[in-house]
């Protein structure tokens, strides 16, 4: 029947145990090629220093701003630290569009529009007299040579701003900050959204020593020892590295288990070539993949009695959230039925299956990879201890993580077949990676003042 033929399409998705645990190893290896300090310019895998070295030790407060530019929103927030109580409170927060022409256009106007968005909420919030320090979430991958020195690889993303890349970004927002005139901001904390959601979860859980996003991209940090880290003077304590999977088979090494839809995608992406490993994985690319496997089903008569539509024909229609609601559990039929309907597709009841199916095996494919990559870092740090059995929580936060139904699950599944010798506890990040950048600040802050 139609199904069994469809399964023919989605075989390529399918990776055995075998092949995720080769995928693993490679990975493995390229994460030590990135920290290498004279192979690290050409490993895909770019592990990237942060300068994070010291976990919050409870002895931090005072009043921060927070900046969280990259993922589905921007936003801006005041975030308290209270030493007495060991919390950190968010006072407050603003979303803050940033228009599609903002993201495409000149770095200038990005910062201009960032330090337009910061001055309202410091109106808004009565702090325009303070001069607080701020800490910056900002993800993308950055070469970073101090918490406040941060310069932008490349644009990852929906992102790409000219004139930024090769750039310091604390710089590019301090001068947009002093084109305005009408507010300072203190000493500032650059941060990954990964290194930020592993600073929040680690206040709740001081064992958390790894964070990882599932979301519009994909990534991971973790804590290294700085023996391992050879582009950074010393050899005592460890360092978090923001690994930058997402660019996991930039050079080709992935070549193995791309299908002919993930070349497609990576073709009409904006950055082509570039953050292979994501492509297979995050929201920005899921519901795309989808979309070019329907398109193919349709044409092969296998859906829709042959019949596509405008929208199933353009690019971006299918958003990864559909998957999420064609996937639930109970209403995912349903839900199908109506998203398919409003593509303007006729369809029939083995339709919706075939799209469910189809659903599935991409969400899964994404899962078991992202499965695959954690369980290289927790075998790392396993073995960087030298320990038998590894006890540890990763922080975790993103759209496809928080709101897959069963993406969570198929990732820790594969974890555990990938890295038996790890028992791992996933912590959700509570209000995103705000809190985390400001306790990097925070931190800094209270190092800075040890050493004056
Ligand atoms: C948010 C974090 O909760 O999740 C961001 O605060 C992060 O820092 C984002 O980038 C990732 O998820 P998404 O789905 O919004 O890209
Ligand atoms: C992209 C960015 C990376 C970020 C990830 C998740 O992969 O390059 O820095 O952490 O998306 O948002």
């Amino acid at each position: 029947d139609r199904l069994s033929q469809v399964q023919k399409y989605l075989e390529p998705f399918h990776l055995s145990l075998e092949k995720l645990q080769e995928i693993s190893a490679r990975l493995k290896k390229d994460m030590i090629r990135g920290l290498g300090k004279h192979t690290h310019n050409k490993a895909a895998v770019k592990m990237l220093p942060t300068f994070v070295r010291a976990t919050p030790d409870g002895t931090e407060s005072g009043d921060f701003l927070a900046l969280d530019l990259g993922g589905t929103n921007f936003r801006v927030l005041h975030v308290r630290v209270v030493e007495e109580e060991q919390k950190v409170l968010k006072m407050d927060s603003q979303i803050c569009a940033i228009p599609q022409e903002i993201m495409l256009g000149t770095g200038q106007q990005l910062f201009d529009h960032i330090a337009a968005c910061l001055g309202d909420f410091l109106d808004a919030q009565n702090l325009k007299g303070q001069t607080l320090p701020l800490g910056f979430t900002f993800s993308f991958p950055c070469e970073q040579k101090e918490i406040d020195k941060s310069i932008l690889i490349r644009w990852t993303k929906g992102f790409n701003c000219s004139g930024v890349e090769g750039k310091d970004v604390v710089k590019l927002l301090k001068e947009a900050i002093q084109r305005r005139g009408d507010y300072d901001i203190g000493s500032v904390a650059m941060v990954n959204d990964t290194v930020g959601t592993m600073m929040s979860c680690g206040y709740r859980d001081q064992s958390c020593e790894i964070g990882m996003i599932i979301g519009t991209g994909t990534n991971a940090c973790y804590m290294e020892e700085m023996k391992n880290v050879k582009r950074v003077e010393g050899e005592d304590g460890r360092m978090c590295i923001n690994t930058e999977w997402g660019g996991f088979g930039d050079d080709g090494s992935l070549s193995d288990i791309l299908t002919e839809f993930d070349v497609q995608v990576d073709k009409m992406s904006i950055n082509p070539g570039v953050h292979t490993f994501e492509k297979m994985i995050s929201g920005m690319y899921l519901g795309e993949i989808v979309r070019l496997l329907l398109v193919k089903l349709t044409e092969d008569k296998l859906l829709f009695n042959g019949q596509t539509s405008e929208a199933l024909r353009t690019p971006g229609k299918f958003q990864t959230k559909f998957i999420s609601e064609i996937e639930e559990k109970d209403n995912g039929l349903e839900n199908g039925k109506k998203i398919l309907t409003e593509l303007g597709l006729k369809w029939d009841l083995v339709d919706v299956r075939v799209v469910r199916l189809v659903c599935d095996n991409i969400s899964s494919r994404s899962a078991r990879l992202c499965g695959a990559a954690l369980a290289t870092i927790a075998n790392r740090i396993r073995t960087n201890h030298g320990l038998d059995h590894l006890k540890t929580t990763v922080g975790v936060d993103g759209t496809v993580y928080r709101k897959h139904p069963n993406f969570s699950e198929e990732l820790q599944a594969t974890v555990r077949l990938l890295a038996p010798e790890c028992s791992i506890t996933f912590l959700v990040s509570e209000d995103g990676s705000g809190k985390g950048a400001a306790m990097v600040t925070a931190v800094a802050q209270r190092l800075v003042q040890k050493y004056l």
